[in-house]
């Protein structure tokens, strides 16, 4: 990120929201409310942003939008709301088995927690960014929306203060509560230390009814990039100021995010999102944005403390080699992650 702007990236998600809430289609996509915040801010960020909106509805500027979009990136501006549709669904299921402190890590000008800190009053929500961008957004919703008491803003910049520190800021966060923490389209900005360093913290209380919804860029071949032109989205991004530092393999995925206390119960690529969420109709003309992928973890409950040698022979259970019990437990039954590609 370049300081004193806000992400450039979280701006161009806002946008393509509010450019798809003028297809009929498309809009069947994007969450109740969603679009007019992203058009509070496209009012407070752009000089000319009713001249800006008037034009995304013109028909031969979203032409236009759209072959842009294809020679870059086919596909990414209606990933964009597909991602965000899973994980609404993740925090709709969250909250249903009763979790009650969901956090956003770079929330972007994402409104997902504008919108549930109004349905859900006794939910403690957090917002965490980077001060540039958080500024523009918070500013945004307390002068155009109404903020309640359950949504908190806390400015910090994670490449300098580490989550854990960060959390501090929030007195009413209570960090061994089942929590539902989310990190969209952050840890490819971040070195790999600074995400290890993030998802230790979120495990570290050893709470398992916690989870971590996020995105990753998944290489191929070691490179961090999309698949469909990435030297030139690479290009772009490094020119923006925020370039891609971490992807991970989808097959390597799972033992790191254990190696950092979290099990990995699903990753879900691009093209199955496509065939979750999109209808017929739209999936013509889309290509899957293939990169961007989503994962889902629970926190892997710390194993208790290895027997005595002589009380071995009394203990029911399994024991790993170095002799820890393993123990089932309701979130880790499932073995394998699901992989949906
Ligand atoms: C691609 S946007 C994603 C926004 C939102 N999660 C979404 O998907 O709509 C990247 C976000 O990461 C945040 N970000 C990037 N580097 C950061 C850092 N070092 N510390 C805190 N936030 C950071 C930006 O402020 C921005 O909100």
């Amino acid at each position: 990120m370049k300081p004193n702007r806000p992400s450039q990236t979280a701006l161009l998600i806002a946008r393509t929201t509010l450019f798809w809430s003028f297809d009929a289609e498309a809009a069947t996509l994007i969450p109740p409310g969603a679009a007019e915040v992203t058009r509070w801010i496209i009012e407070a960020t752009d000089p000319n942003a009713a001249v800006t909106i008037a034009r995304m509805q013109r028909p031969i500027v979203r032409a236009a939008s759209r072959l842009i979009e294809r020679i870059l990136l086919p596909g990414i501006t209606i990933h964009y709301l597909l991602r965000k549709k899973y994980i609404a669904e993740v925090a709709a299921e969250a909250l249903a088995r009763g979790v009650r402190q969901v956090a956003v890590i770079a929330a972007g000008f994402d409104s997902l927690t504008y919108q549930l800190h109004r349905q859900f009053p006794e939910v403690l929500f957090v917002e965490i960014d980077h001060p540039a961008t958080q500024s523009v957004k918070r500013a945004v919703l307390e002068s155009r929306g109404s903020v309640g008491p359950n949504l908190g803003f806390l400015a910090v910049d994670l490449s300098a203060t580490p989550l854990a520190e960060a959390m501090k800021a929030e007195p009413r966060w209570n960090p061994s509560a089942p929590t539902l923490w989310i990190a969209e389209g952050l840890l490819m900005y971040l070195d790999e230390s600074d995400v290890v360093s993030i998802m230790k913290t979120i495990s570290a209380p050893g709470n398992s009814a916690s989870e971590l919804v996020f995105t990753f860029m998944c290489t191929r071949g070691g490179h961090v990039a999309f698949r469909r032109r990435g030297w030139l989205i690479s290009r772009l991004l490094r020119w923006s100021g925020e370039p891609f530092r971490w992807g991970i393999a989808a097959d390597a995925l799972p033992a790191f995010t254990e190696a950092c206390g979290l099990r990995t119960v699903e990753i879900v690529e691009p093209g199955e999102l496509r065939r979750r969420y999109v209808p017929a109709s739209l999936e013509a003309h889309l290509p899957p944005a293939d990169g961007d992928t989503l994962c889902r973890a629970r926190v892997v409950p710390p194993s208790p403390k290895p027997p005595e040698k002589r009380a071995l022979g009394f203990m029911a259970g399994k024991m790993d080699v170095r002799g820890d019990i393993v123990h089932a437990s309701p979130w880790l039954e499932s073995g394998e992650p699901k992989r949906s590609e």
